[in-house]
């Protein structure tokens, strides 16, 4: 019997309506367009400010986009895994709600929490049920609402992030498409440099972790900067290598969307030139553990079945990663 990979045979995406653009943090801190741009490559991002909207919504678009164009219902879910860190509620999962408002009555679910990698963490997991022969249909989504834990008075953090996501459908195949190769690792030490300090066992929520603003995202971005540059860019190339694929053989790179600096200094280790590197970082910011399968849904239409595409990310935990992926269809 051959062997079984998992594939990704649909996918949907979602980003809220509104826009917050380079222009509308001028009036909120101490910036300027010119240093976002140059320094980020990041021109708006977008907000999810519905009242009553949190995380799960923006996944339940996206879930149910990728079931209209398989042609599936939602009762056909085995397994459905979200990757987040800013579910709706602290517990259930997010997963558990995504479920309940999809109609997955037949699917278990959870969440994955690895920041900026989750996603890549969900899809590795998710293939792994599929390539078992257990499950038949995984769904694995990617989303944050990032704007609910962002300090709109902290010029170091409050520019970077976005809200939205994707999700993928996993399926089957005998051909050898979809996850190849996973290589995904994980430093707790690196906490330190980029974490949300209280909200957690560690620090519950009082009236003065309130006071002192420490339920948002703390960042020291230098450190972060030069940790993502050189382990980001250590396992693309580590990935390419063990799988013997040369530039030429790689189709795309689509990289976590944090920084432009950071994705072309990949790139060019990896010897790619710009055509095959993927980036929507001026639309839509930081996602978190959106910004893969975000991409994935923008660019679908330049996939041709056969496509070598190499995933790449670095975030909070440390946490980082890289997948190569082998595209199953012919996107139309
Ligand atoms: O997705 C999870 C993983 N996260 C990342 O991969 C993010 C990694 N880090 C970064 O992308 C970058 O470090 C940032 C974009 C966060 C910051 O860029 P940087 O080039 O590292 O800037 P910096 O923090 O070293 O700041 C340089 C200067 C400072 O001024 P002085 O001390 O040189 O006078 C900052 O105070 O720029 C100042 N600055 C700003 N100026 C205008 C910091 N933020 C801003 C701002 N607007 N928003």
């Amino acid at each position: 019997m051959s062997k079984i990979t998992a594939a990704i045979t649909a996918i949907g995406g979602y980003v809220p309506e509104k826009r917050l653009t380079n222009a509308d943090l001028e009036k909120m801190v101490d910036t300027n367009d010119e240093w976002i741009t140059s320094r980020t490559g990041i021109k708006e991002r977008r907000i999810l400010d519905i009242p009553g909207k949190a995380t799960s919504d923006m996944a339940v678009e996206a879930v149910n986009e990728l079931l209209r164009k398989r042609g599936i219902g939602a009762d056909e879910i085995d397994l459905l895994i979200m990757a987040t860190i800013t579910g709706d509620l602290v517990f259930p999962s997010c997963a558990n709600i995504v479920c309940d408002k999809v109609g997955a009555k037949n699917a278990w679910s959870f969440d994955v929490a690895a920041a900026c990698s989750g996603f890549l963490y969900a899809l590795e997991t998710g293939a792994k049920f599929i390539e078992t022969g257990k499950h038949k249909k995984v769904v694995v989504c990617g989303f944050d609402k990032m704007s609910a834990i962002i300090d709109y008075t902290d010029r170091n953090t409050c520019i970077i992030f976005g809200d939205g996501g994707g999700a993928v459908l996993l399926e089957p195949n005998e051909e050898g498409y979809g996850v190849v190769d996973a290589i995904l690792k994980s430093d707790g030490s690196g906490r330190e440099y980029l974490h949300q300090k209280a909200g957690g066992s560690l620090k519950p929520p009082t009236h003065e972790t309130i006071d002192a603003r420490e339920h948002y995202v703390y960042q020291e971005g230098k450190t972060v900067f030069k940790f993502a540059t050189t382990n980001m860019a250590d396992v693309s190339t580590q990935i390419m290598e063990r799988n013997h694929l040369g530039a030429d053989q790689v189709s795309y790179l689509l990289a976590h969307q944090a920084n432009k600096r950071i994705i072309d200094y990949t790139a060019e280790k990896m010897h790619l030139p710009s055509e095959k590197v993927l980036m929507n970082i001026e639309r839509y910011g930081n996602t978190t553990s959106g910004t893969l399968p975000l991409l994935m849904w923008d660019f679908e239409k330049l996939f041709k079945k056969g496509d070598n595409l190499i995933l790449a990310t670095f975030g909070g935990g440390f946490t980082w990663g890289s997948i190569y992926l082998k595209w199953a269809y012919d996107s139309k």
